[in-house]
């Protein structure tokens, strides 16, 4: 596997804010430095496959080759079991064009009552975070982490974005709404993605 030597620049192939500071966090401390492809005004490719990761490579892809930089992207959502998987990779796309999510939770919590699911069991989800790293020349390769719990209604807290105030991790009390940053880190399936990106791509004395 292709590695990333300690000090170089990336592209964080996105335009959402709340993952942009997430990865900003997780890479920190192995010594690189991101620049956001808004920041470089790399427009944002429409996301057209149907699977997190055919996504992930789209955006990571698009973002290297516009830019002449490795690019790490991040394609993820909530899958909830109750709704066969959805909202999935359409998750923000729930969120409409004014990206609402009170409006996207909502719209979650409408489908599971029309489906009488109310105890934790019935409304189990998971988030995935599907990180892609793209070279320039078209070399790429694609890490999964997933976290699991169930949702919870009203959503709770205000420190997270997207779905975050409705999910409960399992094992825990506190929303990824009401958690801390580092907590969320510990166990989100960002990191877990992220994790598995440092095991392949950094040397690991960097860290
Ligand atoms: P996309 O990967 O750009 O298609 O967007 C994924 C969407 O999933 C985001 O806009 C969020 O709504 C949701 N999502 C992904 N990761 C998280 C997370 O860590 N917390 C809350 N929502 C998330």
């Amino acid at each position: 596997m292709r590695k990333l030597e300690a000090g170089t620049r990336l592209v964080v192939a996105s335009h959402n804010p709340g993952k942009i500071r997430e990865i900003n966090d997780l890479i920190r401390p192995y010594g690189m430095s991101a620049v956001s492809a808004g920041e470089l005004n790399i427009s944002e490719p429409e996301e057209t496959e149907t699977t997190f990761a055919g996504n992930a490579r789209l955006k990571a892809l698009h973002s290297a080759k516009a830019s002449g930089l490795p690019a790490l992207s991040d394609d993820s959502g909530l899958e909830v079991e109750a709704l066969g998987g959805a909202p999935g990779v359409y998750s923000a796309r729930w969120a409409g064009p004014a990206k609402d999510f009170n409006y996207a939770m909502q719209r979650v919590e409408s489908e599971l009552q029309e489906k009488f699911a109310r105890d934790p069991e019935s409304r189990r989800a998971n988030f995935t975070a599907t990180l892609c790293l793209a070279w320039p020349d078209g070399e790429a390769e694609v890490f999964e982490g997933k976290v699991f719990g169930h949702l919870v209604w009203p959503p709770r807290g205000e420190k997270g974005f997207g779905y975050d105030p409705m999910f409960l991790a399992d094992g825990e009390t506190l929303t990824f709404g009401e958690m801390e940053a580092e907590a969320k880190h510990a166990i989100s399936h960002r990191a877990r993605a992220f994790a598995l990106f440092v095991a392949a791509c950094l040397d690991r004395s960097d860290g």
